[in-house]
């Protein structure tokens, strides 16, 4: 426990020192700044510290003993006592006990405030969003680290838009996998995806602009639009996403108003779907039209089975209003706290001004170790693996919901990479997942990524960091938790 610094103590001439100190240490017990358990500093260094005489130290601390403040264990010194005296009277008021109220927070921290804290603070089996951790190659990482971990470039400041070398792997890997149209210059690398959909949300908005979202989709992403107080405007989706005929129709109200929008083109989240090319071509279509920013979040396109995976929207053509980003949360581990941006040219230097105030640099020892981790061909190495091994883990977890669950649930294949999301209907998921979550199970309710009213009920289930018994045992528990809503 943390001690106070006793050399704040001003003594006056008025009182003796040894009347002073006391009532100064009993205040500081009564007030909770010196809590129980606290060892207090040996006479002699505490009587330095406060410029008086040890003896006048050692008489206070005595006298507090007596009076049961302080208790003294043989060897090991003098601690505040564990169970302090009830009636403490005498004492001046203290002002640190007095509960007084605290500032207001803004109209958007009192909202946040009202709503629970993340479910996904827990790695639980069925966690959505969770990458086959126990499969991450953690020796050939490690043997990275040791390269990096004492270079002392590292250890200093190197400019908010990240670390050049793997702006350089990076823009390689989009260009050749993802057919985004980049160079390192238009990359800034953020802590997460998360972050790079609040620098959109704090550049591209002002306060109020209405935004389309997918519905259902993305909660961080409305968190990060309501911070700039915007008004979200819900588009449903259609077979493959978004629906784009009903926005370039201007069948949603409001929608030719909106400032931006936030998509998942390449597998719409949480139900997967892919907007087929000619799709994306009608809504940049109508984006550069309207001047309407594209949000493009390619959280996990390297792992859905389907579908093949389909090129990026923002490398559909060569002027676009699309703002690309995406994550190595899934491709490697979400503690790495590393995203991706890439803007247009124009728009750099303003994306990184704004990160170097909101969050500042990402870590540069983590940088350097993925960027050697892509050019020396673990990345791409690691990414086969995982494909392979999460499209197994996929297919035993659809034999078992077949097998157990046919009657209740519909799995949205569509949905399947490192999630899959299953239609249960007629069941309060919101409880079904609590339930599920008491179980030691994770996953999420499908209605919660609603805007509105659900049309869906359901759960999503996370199932990239499961183990096979994990699935047996928890698609059996699951079963045995379905009750239907009368
Ligand atoms: C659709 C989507 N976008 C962004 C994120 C945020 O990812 P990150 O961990 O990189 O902040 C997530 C996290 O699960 C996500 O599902």
């Amino acid at each position: 426990m943390e001690v106070p610094s006793f050399s704040s103590l001003e003594f006056n001439q008025n009182r003796s020192l040894q009347e002073q100190l006391q009532q100064y240490l009993t205040e500081w017990i009564c007030s909770g700044r010196l809590v129980s358990g606290t060892r207090l500093p040996a006479s002699r260094r505490l009587a330095l510290e406060l410029g008086i005489s040890r003896n006048t130290v050692t008489t206070v601390l005595e006298q507090l003993r007596s009076e049961g403040f302080l208790e003294s264990m043989p060897g090991k010194g003098v601690f505040v006592s564990a169970v302090l005296p009830k009636d403490i009277k005498g004492l001046p008021q203290v002002r640190w006990t007095k509960k007084i109220p605290l500032p207001a927070l803004s109209d958007f921290g009192e909202a946040l405030n009202q709503t629970p804290l993340s479910e996904h603070s827990q790695i639980l089996p069925f966690t959505p969003g969770m990458p086959d951790l126990a499969a991450f190659p953690k020796k050939t990482w490690l043997q990275i680290q040791r390269r990096h971990q004492d270079r002392i470039p590292l250890m200093g400041y190197q400019g908010g838009q990240g670390y050049t070398p793997l702006r350089e792997s990076l823009s390689e890997y989009l260009r050749l996998s993802r057919g985004v149209r980049c160079t390192p210059e238009q990359i800034i690398i953020t802590q997460g995806a998360q972050q790079a959909i609040s620098l959109c949300a704090q550049i591209l908005l002002n306060e109020g602009d209405p935004v389309l979202v997918e519905n259902p989709g993305y909660i961080g992403a409305r968190k990060a639009f309501q911070a700039r107080r915007s008004e979200l405007i819900p588009c449903p989706l259609g077979a493959n996403g978004i629906d784009v005929d009903l926005i370039c129709n201007d069948k949603i109200k409001n929608a030719h108003k909106a400032k931006l929008m936030y998509i998942t083109p390449s597998h719409q989240y949480p139900l997967g779907g892919i907007l087929t090319a000619a799709q994306r071509l009608k809504l940049l279509d109508w984006a550069s039209t309207k001047n309407t920013w594209l949000i493009e979040d390619d959280y996990d396109s390297e792992f859905h089975f389907y579908h093949k995976p389909i090129a990026s929207l923002q490398g559909m053509a060569e002027q676009t209003p699309v703002i690309y980003m995406g994550s190595f949360s899934k491709t490697l581990f979400p503690a790495l706290r590393l995203g991706y941006l890439v803007v247009p040219e124009a728009l750099a230097k303003v994306f990184i001004k704004a990160k170097s105030f909101m969050g500042g640099e990402s870590p540069l020892l983590t940088q350097a170790v993925v960027a050697d981790f892509i050019n020396e061909g673990h990345f791409v190495r690691h990414l086969r693996r995982m494909r392979l091994l999460y499209q197994d883990k996929w297919q035993h977890l659809n034999t078992l919901l077949s097998d157990e669950l046919s009657e209740n649930v519909k799995p949205i294949a569509q949905s399947a990479g490192m999630h899959l999301a299953i239609e249960i209907p007629y069941v309060n998921d919101s409880k079904l997942k609590e339930a599920f979550n008491l179980k030691g199970y994770g996953s999420s309710a499908l209605s919660s990524y609603f805007l509105d009213k659900p049309s869906k009920s359901g759960l999503v289930l996370g199932f990239a960091n499961t183990t096979m018994a994990q699935r047996e045992e928890g698609i059996r528990v699951l079963k045995s938790l379905i009750k239907p809503v009368k």
